[in-house]
């Protein structure tokens, strides 16, 4: 089994799958990104895609109704983590429009919870892609937000043949890269979050140098 080894800074991360489906492979895969991460030293809120459902995002709703129960809820948790890590499947070569839908409302929260906040993609997959069309495309409105989208993504390919009884991925070699996929991604975290001369080369290494007047609140 890989491991970070040694201790960490505090880090807290959102899991959750994007799949509302019952025995959904994706929420398979998420429960065992939490695992890794408690493993390796990380603090996880497990949440639910039902937990942040709303209805079909509508600007007259907004401003008259104001926001549903699950977009705050989606803002909150957020808020509370360093970061997230989401399984979603692919539908149609894309995200599944629940996902997008929560990410539009969430998005008109003022400050706006996905900037700077870092974030892990996965999929997984009855399909020899392993859904990872579907990551790209979750990546333009992410990265759009200011979310720090790691660059490594983890896509199950065949994924309900992949797991064990346990829960783990059968394929040791395929369980020690996601276990890997991980551990880059904490340390990444842990580094933005707790070593600010670190947070600032992950920044230029964007392209973008901290600047108040351009940062994107919306
Ligand atoms: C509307 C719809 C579109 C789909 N499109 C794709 C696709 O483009 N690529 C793919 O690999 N699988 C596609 N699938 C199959 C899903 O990957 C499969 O149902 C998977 O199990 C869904 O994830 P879940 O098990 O976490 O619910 C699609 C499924 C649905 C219902």
């Amino acid at each position: 089994m890989v491991s970070s080894g040694g201790t960490r800074e505090r880090i807290r991360i959102l899991v959750f799958s994007a799949s509302l489906r019952r025995d959904s492979l994706n929420t398979k895969l998420a429960d065992l990104a939490a695992a890794a991460i408690e493993a390796n030293g990380g603090e996880v809120d497990v949440a639910a895609m039902r937990d942040f459902d709303a209805p079909s995002y509508d600007q007259d709703v907004q401003r008259e109704d104001g926001f549903p129960p699950g977009a705050g809820e989606f803002r909150r948790r957020l808020e509370a983590c360093h970061g997230f890590v989401v399984s979603s499947p692919e539908y149609n070569a894309s995200m599944p429009g629940a996902l997008k839908n929560s990410i539009d409302w969430a998005s008109r929260f003022q400050p706006q919870p996905f900037n700077e906040r870092y974030g892990l993609l996965m999929s997984a997959s009855p399909s020899m892609g392993g859904g990872n069309r579907g990551l790209w495309a979750l990546r333009v409105p992410l990265e759009h937000l200011g979310a720090r989208v790691y660059p490594d993504m983890f896509s199950l390919a065949q994924a309900h043949l992949a797991f064990t009884s346990e829960g783990r991925i059968a394929d040791e070699q395929l369980q020690q890269r996601f276990d890997t996929n991980i551990i880059n991604f904490l340390d990444q975290v842990e580094a933005s979050t707790h070593y600010p001369c670190v947070k600032r080369a992950w920044v230029e290494y964007l392209g973008e140098h901290p600047e108040p007047a351009l940062d994107r609140v919306e």
